[in-house]
């Protein structure tokens, strides 16, 4: 281990802390799953919820991770270190092993959006391809469905995972510096590219009709606890919380800055972001009387391409290469920050050169996001969603996302909150912040967001152990060759829990940290 000091890297300016932050929380998430989840959970019933959690949660859960990173100058496991120990450190590594589940399928499927992202010049609108993987003849399944299938069928996807691990690399060379460049151009560009959907969307014939089945709620489905577990869910994963992320983009601000108005500014340019992007989406879907979709690469691969293929001849292409450049750029700004949080934990405390942290991140996560672009088809019928890959990374992300967030959400709350008190971290952030924070804030860590999510946690679960494990979703389709997969939902869960356990575990016990500047 080093015993020299390794400089951590700082933000230029504020502006550039506050692009970065909010390209990372801008990704997939705002643009199509805000839209499917709206969808799922009854159009205008879901913004409500999602509101009271932006509120209630999302913000003050930012303003910890922010005051956390801050208050410590450093990256989640350390900070969390420093708050409770070997305990505190355990679950920074959890969840910066979680999340790095998650980063591996997000890059795999920012591999398939640069496909379809190719297609979009030109193939993924013209006639149906046959998709000889699955035994379908020409025209048997239409576009965009054929295009999409017919790329995950073949090795293709794994040459595009290593172009987006490429750009993530070089995106997080050096840390904060070209972080920052990059969100620069990035951000706004995202920005642009989202107002000339919205203004395409709204101004088809009948477009701002799906507007309104947006904006109209109806407060029947807010009984259902799903809908909350929904909102949740959905409110941690747009907001980048439970990943160990904000933690780390806060540890290369000034000690001085104001963290508060900072992660208020943070949480409603995401919220922002997912709102108006519901406006292009629901529009142009409406305009062509097409049903969106509760899933959420549904609503990314299919349906939304299929209301762009509907537009006027001299459109089509446009808006289709649009879409997947922002898709694009909105999730590079995310899975950056994962890598960049990786990186930051690792050279915290094996003090390691930023070159071989970046290589070691990237070989392993490489390897993850391949394994998700596997081509096999298991199931020719299309069903159990018909390749190996995208059978894992359905499973994968049925824990990472709908559990392991929260349940980070949960120990952060309650190590920051007891162990450390929450009103210490509320006295550093009022020191130098505009937005004074009020006994509410302990009240919210403490006590509120716990039991919440405690609450939300033991409903799933409770849903979980009458369908046996999400057993009964998967099926008897499969390939022979494949049977085993009947068994991937038992096995799946064990290791994504049993690999985030003992790797955290292992590191946390490990040695103590090197020195940083
Ligand atoms: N907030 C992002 C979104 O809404 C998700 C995200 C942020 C993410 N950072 C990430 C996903 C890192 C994977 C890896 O899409």
């Amino acid at each position: 281990m080093s015993q020299e000091l390794f400089p951590r890297g700082q933000w230029k300016s504020r502006v550039g802390f506050i692009l970065a932050a909010s390209g990372s929380a801008i990704g997939l998430g705002n643009i199509v799953f805000f839209s499917a989840n709206a969808y799922r959970f009854g159009g205008g019933a879901f913004y409500l919820p999602y509101l009271l959690a932006l509120f209630v949660f999302g913000i003050p859960v930012m303003i910890l991770e922010f005051g956390l990173g801050n208050f410590t100058g450093r990256a989640f496991p350390e900070s969390l270190h420093r708050v409770a120990g070997r305990k505190g450190e355990f679950v920074g590594w959890w969840a910066n092993l979680n999340a790095g589940f998650i980063t591996m399928y997000y890059i795999t499927i920012l591999s398939w959006v640069i496909g379809m992202f190719f297609g979009a010049f030109g193939a993924l609108w013209r006639e149906s391809l046959p998709v000889p993987a699955f035994g379908m003849a020409e025209g048997e399944l239409s576009n965009p469905y054929a295009y999409f299938f017919h790329m995950l069928s073949t090795w293709k996807p794994i040459l595009f995972v290593a172009i987006v691990w490429i750009f993530n690399i070089l995106i997080v060379r050096r840390g904060a510096e070209t972080i920052e460049s990059a969100t620069k151009v990035f951000v706004p560009l995202m920005w642009i590219f989202m107002v000339i959907l919205i203004i395409r969307g709204v101004t088809l014939d009948n477009g701002v009709q799906g507007v309104y089945l947006l904006f109209t709620p109806n407060f029947s489905v807010m009984k259902d606890p799903a809908v909350w577990q929904g909102a949740f869910a959905q409110t941690f994963f747009s907001l980048s919380l439970g990943f160990g992320i904000m933690t780390a983009y806060a540890s290369y601000l000034p000690k001085k800055s104001d963290l508060t108005t900072n992660s208020v500014i943070t949480s409603l340019l995401d919220s922002g972001f997912a709102y108006i992007a519901g406006l292009a989406v629901f529009s142009i879907l409406f305009a062509f009387a097409i049903v969106p979709q509760a899933s959420t690469l549904g609503m990314m691969f299919f349906i939304i391409p299929q209301g762009i293929g509907e537009m006027p001849q001299n459109s089509v292409t446009t808006f289709g290469v649009v879409f997947f450049a922002l898709l694009l750029l909105a999730g590079l700004t995310s899975s950056v920050s994962l890598v960049e949080a990786l990186v930051s934990s690792m050279r915290d405390k094996f003090g390691w050169s930023r070159k071989k942290t970046i290589a070691v991140a990237s070989v392993i996560g490489f390897t993850g996001s391949a394994i998700f672009a596997l081509p096999q088809v298991v199931n020719p019928g299309l069903e159990d969603n018909g390749t190996l890959g995208l059978t894992l990374l359905d499973l994968v992300d049925h824990w990472s996302f709908s559990y392991g967030l929260l349940i980070i959400g949960f120990c952060e709350c309650i190590l920051v909150g007891w162990v450390l008190g929450a009103d210490k971290i509320r006295i550093h952030l009022n020191e130098n912040s505009k937005i004074k924070l009020g006994l509410w804030f302990d009240i919210l860590i403490k006590y509120i967001i716990p039991l919440a999510l405690l609450l939300v946690l033991g409903y799933s679960v409770w849903g979980e152990v009458q369908n046996g494990i999400y057993g009964t979703a998967y099926g008897e389709n499969y390939n022979e060759k494949f049977s085993f997969l009947r068994f991937a939902p038992r096995i799946v869960v064990v290791y994504w829990l049993v690999i985030c356990s003992v790797v955290a575990f292992v590191l946390a016990r490990r040695g103590s940290f090197a020195k940083a500047e």
